[in-house]
């Protein structure tokens, strides 16, 4: 494989190494300032410049390329001011591969539900309870990304709830975050070490995505995001969207889904073109104590794996599956941090394993044959 450097130096390199013929699916190793990210690529979250239960130093060892982290939760703690006199969050939390930070009003809109949206900004309660009520700005979400030093940035959008039925007030926020983008291309002072990535809105309605992505394709950036996805809509719906998205975002461009990471998904969408995923789920379900596998979830704290002597999964080469057995994990689940370390290491072992086996089907051009595969031996009984 032979990577082209020729080009202007630019913080993001695209090369795309192989298609699919009957989807369009591809595979590419992209360049960014902190090392390769093999592509389609799911990308663990870590909130505040850690994930749960796991060390940088193993998160490297796994395998793993690219990390998000949460511009909000740093912006208050530590601080734009300590992460800049840190020399950035790679250095602060002793993570040398790339990061990518969201720009923080999705979260306070959709977990906290305490945000009000207006056309400056969005405002919500702080996590801190002396600071009161905060304004979350396009232009003070990127100067907290720019502290950070994420070699993906994400602008501020205006996202509504795919189940939110108001078609003004989405057409509003697929303008409006067309607005916010310019704001925020404006406001970035690091474009030559950071990349900003635009998102697509527009919920369920199709002649709203069309407008949101061709508005967004107008502005020269190195990559594009499809959100407001992954929120109760029916798989067909959100399925659908993603394909007309892809259709419209450019070829020669990374594709990256927000908020999506089940295994079904990962595998359908990157079929439909889509390039980067997140999520939490598969950690978070860690810590519940639920391994997942290419059959389903195994939940551990069930009786029947109390005295059941066989790995998590028989074929996963993680740690965890070599050393330690369903039944040993079932009594150790509530012993929060080993059983947490435990099943999220397995957890992103699988979701990297899936997606090597994803990227390295579309190298063989077998990729129709392994979406077969993976389909019968998630559902057996459907076939
Ligand atoms: N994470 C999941 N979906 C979204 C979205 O639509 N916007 C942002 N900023 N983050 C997300
Ligand atoms: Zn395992």
């Amino acid at each position: 494989i032979s990577i082209n450097m020729t080009e202007n130096a630019k913080p993001l390199i695209f090369n795309v190494i192989a298609e699919c013929p009957n989807s369009k699916a591809r595979t590419s190793k992209m360049i960014l300032p902190h090392g390769e990210v093999d592509t389609p690529v799911f990308m663990p979250v870590g909130t505040q410049g850690t994930l749960k239960g796991m060390l940088p130093e193993q998160l490297e060892s796994l395998g793993i390329q690219i990390l998000l982290a949460n511009t909000y939760h740093l912006g208050t703690k530590p601080g734009p001011d300590i992460l800049k006199k840190a020399g950035g969050l790679h250095k602060f939390m002793n993570w040398n591969r790339n990061l990518l930070t969201d720009s923080g009003g999705f979260q306070m809109v959709s977990l906290l539900k305490l945000a009000e949206i207006t056309e400056e900004g969005v405002k919500f309660q702080s996590l801190n309870k002396e600071k009161g009520e905060v304004m979350l700005t396009p232009e003070h979400s990127i100067e907290i990304q720019n502290a950070i030093g994420a070699d993906i940035i994400m602008q501020l959008d205006d996202v509504v709830q795919t189940t939110v039925p108001d078609k003004k007030r989405i057409s509003l926020s697929v303008e409006r975050t067309t607005r916010w983008l310019d704001r925020c291309l404006k406001a970035h002072k690091n474009p030559k070490t950071q990349n900003i990535f635009p998102i697509v809105q527009g919920t369920l309605y199709e002649d709203l995505r069309r407008i949101s992505a061709n508005d967004l394709i107008q502005r020269t950036v190195n990559g594009y995001a499809i959100g407001g996805l992954s929120g109760g809509e029916s798989k067909d719906d959100f399925w659908k969207i993603v394909h007309i998205c892809t259709d419209l975002l450019p070829k020669d461009k990374p594709r990256y889904l927000m908020g999506v990471g089940f295994a079904i998904d990962l595998v359908v969408c990157s079929a439909l073109g889509v390039d980067m995923f997140d999520c939490v789920f598969p950690t978070r379900t860690a810590r519940f104590g639920c391994a997942l596998t290419m059959t389903g979830q195994l939940n551990l704290k069930k009786a029947q794996y109390e005295k059941d002597l066989q790995p998590i999964d028989k074929d996963c080469t993680c740690n965890t599956c070599k050393n330690y057995t369903r039944a040993y994990l079932h009594g150790i689940v509530t012993e929060l941090p080993v059983a947490c370390h435990l099943l999220t290491e397995h957890n992103l072992a699988f979701q990297l394993r899936l997606m090597k086996n994803i990227r390295d089907s579309i190298c063989e051009q077998r990729f129709p044959e392994f979406v077969r595969e993976f389909v019968i031996t998630l559902f057996p009984d459907k076939n």
